[in-house]
């Protein structure tokens, strides 16, 4: 059985603790490397109460934490999930994951700083949102071979789409095939022309106005269950997702999947990360697939594109700020005037004696 010498996590919280237990449930790697600011040592913790379970489930695994990314030293592929998670505000309404931007903007740069200092050649799965956001700047920073880097987002609000299929027409959740595209945000695409129960339209089991609103709500998934917890978001299905990329890597698979993966020409798309279908194997993104849509359904992926391309603009806008705020920040500090007049004072004029 294929197996990773070293998979790291980046972040401890809900979903790095779950992604923690289900690789080495799964046996997906020797070592798992997990890193996570939080003091005292939180990541650390995590990873020895899942270390201190292992005899329980059989699996030798070895576990490395830390506070600063050293943890990563050596890993094949890390998965990000550093960041802020939508949660309720007093008022009962949430941010949307745009407004999670500018937080998670800076955490991404640290991220970036980490990665290239301890597994340049790492390949890497995002999860932190705003996700098409932070893949886009993670891109510009670790400036990766684009196979090796993408977005988990797609096979998510698929597997939504798939169980609110599987409810509605009451039958299996495995007899559903489905495929969400786009940006992860309200303009995603569920593309219903490809979706099948058992191999027959979906229109055969259910109407289409029921359809729309059951679309209606894919879009809205991850914020339903983010009023619910109040507290934060989902983070055991995000956690699953991911692992179904990641599995298709470590047991080459060639699974096709909906990944948001960097665009050069595919779609009419340049220089984005976007959901699209993609062959997963052991090469990371082996493949993209180009879906044949509907009208309809190529007129809300334009726009899906056009709302991701707005978001990476911003992102190329406060990007270039950071960048120019950190390298000031490195230059050493300019005397102010008013301290130049001091120290002139305190100097004796030339050929004058004191
Ligand atoms: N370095 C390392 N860890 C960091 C850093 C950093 N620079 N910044 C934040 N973290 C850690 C936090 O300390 C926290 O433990 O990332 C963890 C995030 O965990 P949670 O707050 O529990 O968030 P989670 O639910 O896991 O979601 C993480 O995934 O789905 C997205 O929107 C979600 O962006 C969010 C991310």
């Amino acid at each position: 059985m294929a197996i990773k010498r070293k998979l790291g996590i980046v972040g401890a919280g809900n979903i790095g603790g779950i992604l923690l237990l289900e690789i080495a449930a799964r046996k997906l790697a020797r070592t798992i490397g997990i890193v996570d600011i939080k003091p005292p040592a939180v990541a650390a913790g995590k990873a020895l109460d899942v270390a201190e379970g292992t005899p329980i489930i059989n699996a030798d695994v070895n576990f490395v934490a830390s506070r600063d990314f050293s943890a990563l030293e050596g890993c094949e592929c890390v998965i990000n999930t550093a960041g802020v998670p939508r949660a309720m505000r007093p008022d009962g309404t949430f941010p949307s994951r745009e407004e999670l931007l500018a937080t998670n903007l800076q955490i991404a740069d640290a991220v970036a700083d980490g990665i290239n200092m301890y597994c340049p050649d790492a390949c890497l799965v995002n999860i932190a949102n705003p996700l098409d956001a932070i893949v886009y700047r993670l891109h510009q920073k670790l400036k990766k071979p684009k196979h090796r880097i993408s977005g988990m987002a797609g096979v998510l609000d698929t597997a939504r789409y798939r169980l609110f299929i599987a409810q509605e027409a009451g039958v299996s959740v495995e007899n559903v095939e489905a495929m969400v595209l786009g940006g992860h945000g309200d303009t995603m695409v569920p593309i219903r022309s490809c979706t099948r129960i058992a191999g027959m339209p979906v229109e055969q089991f259910i109407s289409s106005k029921r359809l729309d609103e059951i679309e209606d709500r894919v879009r809205k998934a991850g914020g339903e269950v983010v009023s619910l917890l109040g507290t934060g978001s989902a983070f055991v299905s995000p956690c699953w997702a991911t692992l179904e990329m990641m599995e298709a890597q470590v047991h080459d698979k060639k699974k096709i999947l909906p990944v948001a993966t960097l665009l050069e020409g595919e779609y009419g798309v340049h220089g984005l990360f976007i959901g699209v279908p993609a062959i997963m194997g052991r090469g990371g993104i082996e493949k993209v697939i180009e879906v044949k849509m509907t009208p309809a359904e190529k007129e809300l992926f334009k726009a899906s594109v056009e709302a991701v391309r707005q978001t990476a603009r911003e992102v190329d806008r406060m990007g270039a700020e950071m960048d120019k705020a950190k390298k000031a920040a490195r230059k050493p500090a300019a005397k102010k005037p008013a301290a130049k007049a001091a120290a002139a004072k305190k100097q004796p004029a030339p050929g004058k004696k004191k």
